[in-house]
């Protein structure tokens, strides 16, 4: 099964960057799930390297080990819950070494992860990582710490991210946690919480600082980017009504995004997760003004049905979703789309897999990921509906989905062939050394030979000549 994100992000990667030289205790960060626990946890290493300690990639000469976790999906869960079992004989060996767990299961298992896995010390929700200070005074006197208590503002806005184990060129920029869309398949509105923006000065001055820095690209990041809202002076909470928030300054995701452009205007720009639900046409009018603004937006959808979009609470229709795409090609006609497409979720007749089928014909996404419905506890879908659908009829139907998502992306990196495009160079191509990988504005991966005098960072011309299923291939040219 395809993992969401899993060529952006490695999934349970640790990261180590040399940082404080006085720091003296040694910190094992491993991420697991989507980008956001990734940003997250350079925040935890932020806060954790004024504490004394700076990362490692060895967890045996760690005194501190962290996972951040995911609870997306049931596997998961069980992958972090396997990379604990690893640690049992560290922690037999080093009594004094603490282990903690951070994130999303955090959240939903709260006290239950102490009592199940007899070797964590330590449970930090995702909004509660500036108490780590205080948790650890609790591990480090032999006592179990826990704190999951979610907030209604906690943006940790004035934070300066450690950047771990990035390439220096792209950066993740968070500008709203939690969720308020209450899909009925998701766990994240109850381990993230409510949603909230941050404050666009703070997240101004954090791309600047990363321009300033060497950084080449940042990717404003969100649940759902395009329900950010922040109000002059103050959150939404403090308003008693609309009309009185209306009189102040309100800033929202297309206004964000075009003070970005302007105040970064050589910073490529990207954006993530947009909302069919809450994205509107200015976005990609903006998008549209902005050289530096990506062509690109991963805009899931999750089925074709409108009786599954329904179930899902998802609150648009397929036409709906297919009008703003038409809208938006005309807007952006360069744009590519990406999905998040779930298969098998209650009730789902063949009937409705074959409007998925179609309306991913319709689109032509460029990217997918997709999954089997996985229940989660506590959702609305697991209090009151069935998970009916038998797991070989799941996975039938989430490899027709990934066939033809095959299918569309080859069709779509075909359509890129015999053109010039710009392309960041990101890195060394994993198969070849001798080759730059990058991505063009619409997300594409792109390979090529290193030419002399190039360099990780360096905006190129690359002209393509063939492609893959995923990938395209091409040489620079003089732009
Ligand atoms: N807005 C978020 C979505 C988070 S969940 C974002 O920033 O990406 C990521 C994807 O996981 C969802 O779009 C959905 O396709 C999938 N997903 C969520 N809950 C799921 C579940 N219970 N079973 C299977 N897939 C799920
Ligand atoms: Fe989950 Fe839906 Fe929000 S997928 S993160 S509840 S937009």
């Amino acid at each position: 099964m395809q993992e969401k994100y899993i060529d952006e992000t490695k999934q349970g990667e640790a990261y180590a960057i040399a940082e404080k030289p006085q720091n003296n205790k040694k910190l094992f960060l491993e991420s697991y799930g989507c980008q956001m626990n990734f940003s997250d946890s350079e925040i935890v290493a932020s806060i954790l390297s004024e504490q004394g300690y700076n990362t490692t990639l060895k967890p045996e000469e760690a005194d501190l080990i962290l996972l951040n976790t995911c609870s997306i999906r049931e596997k998961a869960e069980q992958t972090v819950r396997m990379r604990l079992s690893q640690f049992k004989s560290l922690k037999k060996e080093r009594p004094n070494l603490t282990v903690g767990v951070l994130g999303c299961m955090a959240e939903r298992l709260k006290t239950k992860f102490l009592e199940e896995e007899q070797l964590v010390d330590l449970v930090v929700g995702p909004d509660a990582y500036r108490d780590l200070p205080n948790l650890l005074k609790e591990t480090d006197s032999g006592r179990d710490a826990i704190n999951v208590i979610l907030s209604k503002d906690e943006t940790y806005a004035d934070i300066n991210p450690v950047r771990l184990g990035g390439n220096g060129v792209t950066a993740y920029v968070t500008i709203t946690r939690g969720c308020d869309n209450m899909c009925t398949f998701c766990v994240v509105p109850f381990t993230r919480g409510r949603e909230r923006s941050r404050d666009p000065h703070s997240i101004i001055e954090e791309c600047k600082n990363l321009w300033e820095n060497g950084y080449k690209e940042i990717t404003l990041l969100g649940q759902n980017v395009d329900s950010y809202l922040w109000y002059g002076g103050g959150a939404k909470k403090d308003f008693k009504n609309a009309s009185e928030m209306q009189k102040l300054t309100a800033v929202n995701f297309a206004q964000l995004l075009d003070m970005v452009a302007v105040a970064v205007p050589e910073m490529r720009i990207r954006f993530s997760t947009s909302n069919p639900h809450d994205m509107t046409v200015d976005v990609f009018q903006v998008m549209a003004k902005h050289k530096n603004i990506c062509k690109y937006v991963h805009l899931p959808v999750q089925s074709g049905s409108d009786r599954i979009l329904e179930k899902m609470n998802r609150q648009h229709t397929r036409e709906e979703y297919l009008t703003l795409i038409k809208k938006a090609k005309e807007i952006v006609p360069e744009i590519a789309f990406s999905q998040d497409m779930i298969v098998g979720f209650c009730g789902e007749t063949e009937e409705d897999h074959q409007q998925t089928l179609s309306l991913m014909r319709e689109v032509e996404y460029d990217y997918g990921y997709m999954f089997a419905y996985s229940e989660r506890p506590g959702t609305a879908a697991h209090k009151k509906m069935m998970d009916d659908i038998p797991a070989d009829v799941k996975q039938r139907r989430l490899a027709e989905v990934i066939a033809l998502q095959g299918e569309l992306s080859r069709k779509r990196m075909e359509g890129y062939v015999g053109k010039i495009h710009e392309v960041l160079i990101e890195g060394i191509s994993k198969k070849n050394e001798n080759q730059w990988k990058g991505r063009n504005s619409q997300n594409a991966v792109c390979v090529f030979n290193k030419k002399e005098g190039q360099n990780i960072g360096d905006m190129v011309s690359v002209f393509v000549h063939g492609n893959t299923q995923g990938t395209l291939l091409g040489e620079t040219v003089m732009a």
